[in-house]
Protein backbone atom coordinates (compact mmCIF):
# COMPACT_ATOMS: atom_id res chain seq x y z
CA UNK A 1 0.00 0.00 0.00
CA UNK A 2 1.24 3.29 -1.15
CA UNK A 3 -0.70 6.65 0.38
CA UNK A 4 1.22 9.07 -0.36
CA UNK A 5 2.90 11.27 -3.45
CA UNK A 6 4.69 9.33 -6.40
CA UNK A 7 7.61 11.41 -6.88
CA UNK A 8 9.75 13.58 -4.55
CA UNK A 9 12.71 16.00 -4.49
CA UNK A 10 15.66 13.97 -2.71
CA UNK A 11 17.48 15.93 -0.24
CA UNK A 12 14.91 18.82 -0.99
CA UNK A 13 15.75 20.09 -4.28
CA UNK A 14 17.90 17.46 -5.42
CA UNK A 15 21.36 18.71 -7.08
CA UNK A 16 19.58 22.22 -7.92
CA UNK A 17 20.66 23.66 -4.74
CA UNK A 18 22.29 22.63 -0.66
CA UNK A 19 20.91 19.54 0.01
CA UNK A 20 18.95 19.60 3.24
CA UNK A 21 18.49 23.21 3.56
CA UNK A 22 15.63 25.59 3.39
CA UNK A 23 16.98 26.86 0.02
CA UNK A 24 16.72 23.29 -0.92
CA UNK A 25 13.11 23.24 -0.32
CA UNK A 26 12.03 26.54 -1.80
CA UNK A 27 13.88 25.17 -4.84
CA UNK A 28 11.86 21.83 -4.76
CA UNK A 29 8.87 23.91 -3.99
CA UNK A 30 10.13 26.51 -7.45
CA UNK A 31 10.02 23.63 -9.18
CA UNK A 32 6.35 22.21 -8.51
CA UNK A 33 7.16 20.01 -5.97
CA UNK A 34 5.05 19.28 -2.92
CA UNK A 35 6.25 16.08 -1.96
CA UNK A 36 10.30 16.06 -0.74
CA UNK A 37 12.75 13.34 1.01
CA UNK A 38 15.56 14.57 3.49
CA UNK A 39 17.88 13.42 6.23
CA UNK A 40 17.47 13.82 9.85
CA UNK A 41 20.07 13.69 12.27
CA UNK A 42 20.80 14.74 16.06
CA UNK A 43 23.05 18.05 17.19
CA UNK A 44 24.77 17.51 20.48
CA UNK A 45 21.85 19.07 22.36
CA UNK A 46 19.29 16.30 20.58
CA UNK A 47 17.62 18.51 18.49
CA UNK A 48 16.92 16.54 14.94
CA UNK A 49 18.44 18.92 12.18
CA UNK A 50 18.91 18.44 8.50
CA UNK A 51 22.35 16.53 7.73
CA UNK A 52 23.41 14.06 5.73
CA UNK A 53 26.87 13.33 6.52
CA UNK A 54 28.09 12.73 10.66
CA UNK A 55 31.12 14.72 9.64
CA UNK A 56 31.55 18.32 8.58
CA UNK A 57 33.23 18.68 5.49
CA UNK A 58 31.69 17.68 2.55
CA UNK A 59 28.22 20.09 3.05
CA UNK A 60 29.28 22.15 6.20
CA UNK A 61 32.79 24.31 5.96
CA UNK A 62 34.86 23.39 8.62
CA UNK A 63 35.61 20.21 10.75
CA UNK A 64 33.62 18.80 13.13
CA UNK A 65 30.55 16.66 13.82
CA UNK A 66 27.24 16.67 14.04
CA UNK A 67 27.15 14.69 17.47
CA UNK A 68 29.47 17.02 19.12
CA UNK A 69 27.99 20.69 18.02
CA UNK A 70 24.82 22.40 19.38
CA UNK A 71 21.93 22.90 17.50
CA UNK A 72 22.59 26.88 17.68
CA UNK A 73 26.04 26.43 16.49
CA UNK A 74 24.59 24.13 13.70
CA UNK A 75 22.92 26.99 12.72
CA UNK A 76 25.88 29.50 12.24
CA UNK A 77 27.56 27.49 10.39
CA UNK A 78 27.66 27.38 6.45
CA UNK A 79 26.00 24.68 4.44
CA UNK A 80 25.33 26.50 1.21
CA UNK A 81 29.08 27.49 -0.10
CA UNK A 82 30.12 23.79 -1.06
CA UNK A 83 27.08 24.51 -3.37
CA UNK A 84 27.85 27.96 -4.95
CA UNK A 85 28.95 30.91 -3.68
CA UNK A 86 25.32 32.23 -4.16
CA UNK A 87 24.47 29.95 -1.27
CA UNK A 88 27.08 31.07 1.16
CA UNK A 89 26.11 31.07 4.81
CA UNK A 90 22.95 28.60 4.41
CA UNK A 91 22.28 27.61 7.51
CA UNK A 92 21.67 23.85 8.73
CA UNK A 93 18.39 23.51 9.83
CA UNK A 94 16.65 22.60 12.20
CA UNK A 95 13.44 19.98 11.89
CA UNK A 96 11.13 21.70 12.78
CA UNK A 97 12.18 24.87 10.67
CA UNK A 98 11.44 22.39 8.19
CA UNK A 99 8.57 21.01 9.08
CA UNK A 100 7.19 24.34 9.08
CA UNK A 101 8.31 25.32 6.05
CA UNK A 102 6.61 22.20 4.61
CA UNK A 103 3.40 22.39 6.53
CA UNK A 104 3.17 26.11 5.13
CA UNK A 105 3.34 25.53 1.81
CA UNK A 106 1.59 22.00 1.50
CA UNK A 107 4.59 19.90 1.26
CA UNK A 108 4.56 16.74 1.75
CA UNK A 109 7.62 14.98 3.46
CA UNK A 110 9.66 11.31 3.59
CA UNK A 111 11.77 11.80 7.22
CA UNK A 112 14.55 9.86 6.45
CA UNK A 113 16.24 9.17 10.15
CA UNK A 114 19.83 9.18 9.45
CA UNK A 115 21.72 8.67 12.98
CA UNK A 116 25.08 9.47 14.13
CA UNK A 117 26.91 5.93 14.36
CA UNK A 118 26.07 4.88 17.93
CA UNK A 119 23.43 7.21 18.22
CA UNK A 120 20.42 4.92 16.31
CA UNK A 121 17.96 4.56 18.72
CA UNK A 122 17.95 7.89 20.42
CA UNK A 123 17.67 9.71 17.21
CA UNK A 124 14.54 7.64 16.31
CA UNK A 125 13.48 8.25 19.58
CA UNK A 126 13.71 11.82 19.55
CA UNK A 127 12.73 12.53 15.88
CA UNK A 128 9.49 10.55 16.84
CA UNK A 129 8.56 12.63 20.02
CA UNK A 130 9.40 15.67 18.07
CA UNK A 131 6.94 14.86 15.11
CA UNK A 132 4.80 13.57 17.13
CA UNK A 133 4.09 17.08 18.57
CA UNK A 134 4.29 18.80 15.24
CA UNK A 135 1.76 16.72 13.90
CA UNK A 136 -0.43 16.64 16.85
CA UNK A 137 -2.72 19.68 15.59
CA UNK A 138 -3.64 17.36 12.05
CA UNK A 139 -3.04 20.47 10.08
CA UNK A 140 -1.03 18.31 7.91
CA UNK A 141 -0.82 14.51 6.52
CA UNK A 142 1.83 13.21 8.78
CA UNK A 143 5.34 12.56 7.18
CA UNK A 144 6.56 9.03 6.43
CA UNK A 145 9.93 7.82 8.35
CA UNK A 146 12.62 5.76 6.42
CA UNK A 147 15.79 4.83 7.99
CA UNK A 148 18.54 2.07 7.34
CA UNK A 149 18.12 1.73 10.86
CA UNK A 150 16.14 -0.88 11.91
CA UNK A 151 16.87 -0.10 15.61
CA UNK A 152 15.90 3.58 14.86
CA UNK A 153 12.44 2.69 13.48
CA UNK A 154 12.16 0.21 16.26
CA UNK A 155 12.49 3.57 18.73
CA UNK A 156 10.70 5.95 16.32
CA UNK A 157 7.79 3.74 16.29
CA UNK A 158 7.25 3.55 20.30
CA UNK A 159 7.67 7.07 20.40
CA UNK A 160 5.00 7.90 17.46
CA UNK A 161 3.22 4.93 16.48
CA UNK A 162 1.04 6.84 15.04
CA UNK A 163 3.51 7.86 11.97
CA UNK A 164 4.16 5.18 9.44
CA UNK A 165 7.66 3.66 8.64
CA UNK A 166 9.24 2.38 5.93
CA UNK A 167 12.37 0.09 5.59
CA UNK A 168 15.53 1.34 4.09
CA UNK A 169 17.87 -0.92 2.51
CA UNK A 170 20.68 0.09 0.03
CA UNK A 171 20.27 -4.16 -1.00
CA UNK A 172 16.82 -5.33 -0.53
CA UNK A 173 18.32 -8.03 2.24
CA UNK A 174 16.69 -12.02 2.11
CA UNK A 175 14.86 -11.17 5.64
CA UNK A 176 13.21 -7.92 4.34
CA UNK A 177 9.55 -9.26 4.52
CA UNK A 178 10.39 -10.23 8.44
CA UNK A 179 11.99 -6.56 8.66
CA UNK A 180 9.00 -5.04 7.42
CA UNK A 181 6.28 -7.09 9.51
CA UNK A 182 8.57 -6.62 12.21
CA UNK A 183 8.38 -2.80 12.05
CA UNK A 184 4.87 -3.14 11.01
CA UNK A 185 6.12 -0.99 8.30
CA UNK A 186 4.21 -0.05 5.26
CA UNK A 187 6.83 0.03 2.32
CA UNK A 188 10.18 -0.76 1.82
CA UNK A 189 12.94 1.55 0.12
CA UNK A 190 15.36 0.75 -2.21
CA UNK A 191 18.19 1.58 -4.05
CA UNK A 192 16.83 1.24 -7.89
CA UNK A 193 20.54 0.26 -9.02
CA UNK A 194 20.12 -2.90 -6.84
CA UNK A 195 16.00 -3.47 -7.30
CA UNK A 196 14.75 -6.39 -9.98
CA UNK A 197 11.57 -6.51 -11.52
CA UNK A 198 10.60 -9.90 -10.04
CA UNK A 199 11.68 -8.72 -6.33
CA UNK A 200 9.61 -5.68 -7.00
CA UNK A 201 6.48 -7.87 -7.84
CA UNK A 202 7.12 -10.00 -4.48
CA UNK A 203 7.15 -6.78 -2.63
CA UNK A 204 4.13 -5.87 -4.00
CA UNK A 205 2.19 -8.92 -3.79
CA UNK A 206 3.03 -8.93 -0.27
CA UNK A 207 1.10 -5.74 -0.04
CA UNK A 208 3.86 -2.98 0.97
CA UNK A 209 4.67 -0.02 -0.76
CA UNK A 210 7.57 0.29 -3.10
CA UNK A 211 9.64 3.56 -2.64
CA UNK A 212 13.06 3.79 -4.74
CA UNK A 213 16.24 6.21 -4.69
CA UNK A 214 17.63 8.05 -6.65
CA UNK A 215 15.68 8.40 -10.19
CA UNK A 216 17.54 10.46 -12.32
CA UNK A 217 16.10 10.18 -16.00
CA UNK A 218 12.97 9.89 -17.14
CA UNK A 219 13.51 6.24 -19.12
CA UNK A 220 14.47 4.63 -16.05
CA UNK A 221 11.37 6.26 -13.58
CA UNK A 222 9.24 4.72 -16.51
CA UNK A 223 11.06 1.36 -16.31
CA UNK A 224 10.77 0.72 -12.65
CA UNK A 225 7.07 2.25 -12.57
CA UNK A 226 6.52 -0.30 -15.00
CA UNK A 227 7.91 -2.88 -12.52
CA UNK A 228 4.72 -1.82 -9.71
CA UNK A 229 7.52 0.88 -8.23
CA UNK A 230 5.18 3.12 -6.18
CA UNK A 231 7.05 6.20 -5.89
CA UNK A 232 10.98 7.55 -6.04
CA UNK A 233 13.00 10.52 -5.16
CA UNK A 234 14.72 12.19 -7.80
CA UNK A 235 18.07 14.39 -7.82
CA UNK A 236 16.68 15.77 -11.48
CA UNK A 237 13.58 18.11 -10.29
CA UNK A 238 14.76 20.06 -13.39
CA UNK A 239 14.04 16.64 -16.07
CA UNK A 240 11.34 15.01 -13.92
CA UNK A 241 8.43 16.56 -13.25
CA UNK A 242 6.26 16.31 -9.80
CA UNK A 243 3.46 14.76 -11.91
CA UNK A 244 5.66 12.45 -14.00
CA UNK A 245 3.37 9.55 -15.41
CA UNK A 246 4.92 6.52 -16.68
CA UNK A 247 2.26 6.14 -19.53
O1 LIG B 1 15.88 8.01 1.44
C1 LIG B 1 16.43 7.67 0.22
C2 LIG B 1 17.85 8.10 0.08
O2 LIG B 1 17.99 9.42 0.48
C3 LIG B 1 18.80 7.22 0.86
O3 LIG B 1 20.14 7.51 0.63
O4 LIG B 1 22.29 8.49 1.23
O5 LIG B 1 20.73 9.76 -0.19
O6 LIG B 1 20.26 9.44 2.22
P1 LIG B 1 20.88 8.87 0.99
MG1 LIG C 1 18.26 10.38 2.36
Amino acid sequence: MWFYPKVLAHRGGGTLAPENTLAALRCGLRHGYRAVEFDVMLSKDSIPVLMHDSDFGRTVRGRGRVADTRAADLARLDAGSWFGAGFTGEPVPTYEQAVNFCKANGIWMNVEIKPSPGAEAETGRVVGEFTRRLFDAGDALPPLFSSFSFDALVAAKAAAPGIRRGFLADVIPPDWLDRLQALDAVALHTNQKHLLPERARAVKDAGYGLFCYTVNTPELAREILGWGVDAFCTDRIDLIGPDFAAG
